[in-house]
């Protein structure tokens, strides 16, 4: 008889314990980014929700956002750095590809020897983090895990293309996901659509942008910087109407209707995104929902901790309430949720 393995044991449910986040300082009102493109103030407001966004200065990089918002949630979780057992970054803005940004932030807040890596999952990478997260909590893997969204989408902003100069902005937030004596997060409705891979995405990938000291490849053109751009009216009709589809099916799975939520948190894409996905789901008024995008802009995967954050901040939400959670972005990919709010 083969000897079987001794099942790794974890925690019955996960819920999370702590969240946190980072804004960066410099703020940047519709009236700045008029310099770059032609456009008003009035336009962007109306057609985006967006009055202003935060960019980040040369102190306040991935890594330094990433700990200061990962500080606060580990500090409001009441745990010690060295109980996190796992480490997970979701960016799409860290742009040196080796090693993973993880490493060092795991290092900087003190976390012993955690496995950290990065995850690439765009505006539905903080979703993605938090389903290997509760995964790893129940799986017996880790007793406590950090998932951290983190961007810095200004490095990857074509000032003077119209149709994203206005939309990004920069910063982190970050949770803590451990042990729970009841379910606090729900099952994670996550997935992919490939064949849009090319509605947002950078123009070109780094080996055809830079020059690479390599005889048979080549000169790059250090003029084609790999920016962002966006089919807008592309996302914006997938976002409406199958991201809507995805959020109904988090409720279901997780046994909630609209009526028991005590708060609403999309990514903070576009206003009018949030205000057709609130009309598509039927949630009541006395639902309050995040629309931090007026003065965040699109954060990306920084997007529904920030939001949270916010809400709890400044009394929006309160701890023990449902919140429903749904991120969508490049690749295309899509996570929701429903979960308890620490
Ligand atoms: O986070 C990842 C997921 N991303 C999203 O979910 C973003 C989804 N998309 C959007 O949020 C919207 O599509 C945008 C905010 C990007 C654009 O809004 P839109 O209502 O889809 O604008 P549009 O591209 O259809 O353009 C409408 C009009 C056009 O003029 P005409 O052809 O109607 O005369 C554009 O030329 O607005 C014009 N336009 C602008 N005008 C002033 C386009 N960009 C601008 C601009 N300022 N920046």
């Amino acid at each position: 008889m083969s000897p079987t393995i001794k099942p790794a044991t974890g925690a019955q449910h996960s819920r999370i314990h702590g969240v946190g986040g980072y804004r960066p300082t410099r703020v940047i009102p519709n009236s700045e980014v008029l310099n770059w493109i032609d456009s008003s103030d009035e336009w962007i407001r109306t057609r985006s929700g967006i009055a202003e966004r935060r960019w980040a200065g040369p102190e306040e990089t991935v890594a330094e956002m990433s700990v200061q918002a990962a500080g606060k949630a580990v500090a409001m979780a009441g745990i010690r750095p060295e109980q996190i057992g796992g480490v997970i970054v979701a960016t799409v803005s860290h742009l040196k590809q080796t090693p993973a940004i993880a490493t060092e932030i795991a290092q900087r807040l003190g976390c012993g020897t955690a496995p950290a890596f990065d995850i690439s999952a765009a505006c539905a990478g903080f979703g993605y983090g938090l389903s290997l997260a509760d995964g790893m909590v129940r799986g017996g893997s880790a007793e406590y895990v950090l998932v951290i969204g983190v961007e810095r989408l200004s490095d990857l902003t074509d000032v003077t293309d119209r149709s994203t100069a206005f939309i990004f902005g920069d910063g982190a937030g970050a949770a803590i996901v451990g042990p729970s004596d009841t379910p606090g997060i729900g099952k994670v409705i996550w997935g992919s659509d490939g064949s849009q891979a090319d509605v947002i995405s950078q123009t070109q990938a780094w080996d055809t942008a830079f020059a690479k000291p390599d005889a048979v490849n080549g000169a790059g053109d250090e003029t084609k910087w790999p920016a962002l751009r966006m089919e807008g009216q592309a996302v914006f009709r997938w976002a409406v109407y199958d991201m809507a589809k995805v959020a109904e099916q988090a409720l279901e799975a997780a046994g909630i209707t609209a009526d028991q939520l005590g708060a609403f948190i999309p990514h903070q894409a576009n206003m009018r995104i949030i205000d057709a996905m609130v009309k598509k789901l039927d949630l009541p008024p006395s639902v309050p929902v995040a629309r931090d995008i007026a003065e965040t802009g699109n954060t990306s995967a920084a997007s529904i901790p920030l939001a949270m954050e916010r809400m709890l901040e400044r009394g929006e939400a309160k701890s023990g309430d449902l919140a429903l959670i749904i991120g969508f972005g490049a690749g295309l990919v899509y996570a929701a949720a429903v979960v308890t709010l620490p």
